[in-house]
């Protein structure tokens, strides 16, 4: 079977930040994604906001996601992977899409153990049987989130690489068809950069996402690769 390119997917996680006024900002959000017909855009607002987003999202090219799989999870709540992994099954359960989240620390990328960490990650965390509609992976690695700094991309690129073979070696077929997205300090300026990445299938972006003009400027990169490519 021959796979069409992964639709690209542009998710913004909003963590504990916006207010019902930030409403207003969404609706930007809404009325850019109406031009952008390439690619998926997905709002994670905390959950105060939830009902207030979707509602907002109604019939408009918006998916709205809640959060609870982030990197802090794992290292504030000391979440294993199995407690991920049985997450991302209850999503499914649930008909919902799971973004699994996996990345190494700075020590470990200076020790050279970056691909082990995330491999081990990988395998506890994703479940059997995971297909393109109900999971998608997010490398994100912990020192580039929300620090300004990013991976260069040919870090990125033997990342995405290595998890795109870990998927296939796993489930098969199945696991070309899985979106992995980066996450770590996406902005703008650098969105064009990372998008070029093979195995590169969208962004993860925290603190660009709050703004409707950056987060559409880092989608509409997306969208318009898309479009050259389909
Ligand atoms: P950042 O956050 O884009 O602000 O680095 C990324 C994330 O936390 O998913």
């Amino acid at each position: 079977m021959v796979r069409l390119p992964r639709r690209p997917l542009v998710a913004g996680n909003w963590k504990m930040n916006g207010l019902r006024s930030s409403t207003a900002e969404f609706s930007r959000i809404v009325e850019g994604a109406r031009k952008l017909a390439a690619v998926d855009l997905m709002i994670c607002p905390p959950a105060t906001l939830l009902v207030l987003f979707a509602a907002a999202a109604k019939g408009a090219p918006v998916l709205i996601g809640a959060q609870d799989g982030h990197a802090e999870r794992r290292s504030y709540h000391h979440e294993t992977d199995a407690d991920v992994r049985a997450k991302a099954l209850a999503a499914r359960r649930a008909g919902l899409c799971a973004i699994v989240c996996v990345g190494e620390t700075r020590a470990e990328r200076e020790d050279q153990r970056a691909l082990a960490v995330v491999g081990t990650q990988l395998d506890g965390s994703v479940p059997d049987g995971a297909t393109a509609e109900n999971l998608v992976v997010a490398y994100e690695p912990v020192w580039a989130i929300g620090s300004g700094l990013t991976p260069t991309p040919s870090d990125v690129a033997q990342m995405h690489a290595f998890i795109r073979q870990r998927l296939g070696l796993r489930l098969g077929e199945e696991g070309q068809g899985i979106r992995i997205l980066y996450g770590g300090s996406v902005k703008p300026s650098n969105a064009k950069e990372l998008m070029h990445v093979a195995n590169v299938d969208g962004a993860l972006v925290g603190g660009a996402s709050l703004k409707a003009d950056e987060f559409l400027a880092i989608a509409s990169v997306y969208d318009q690769q898309s479009r050259n490519i389909g």
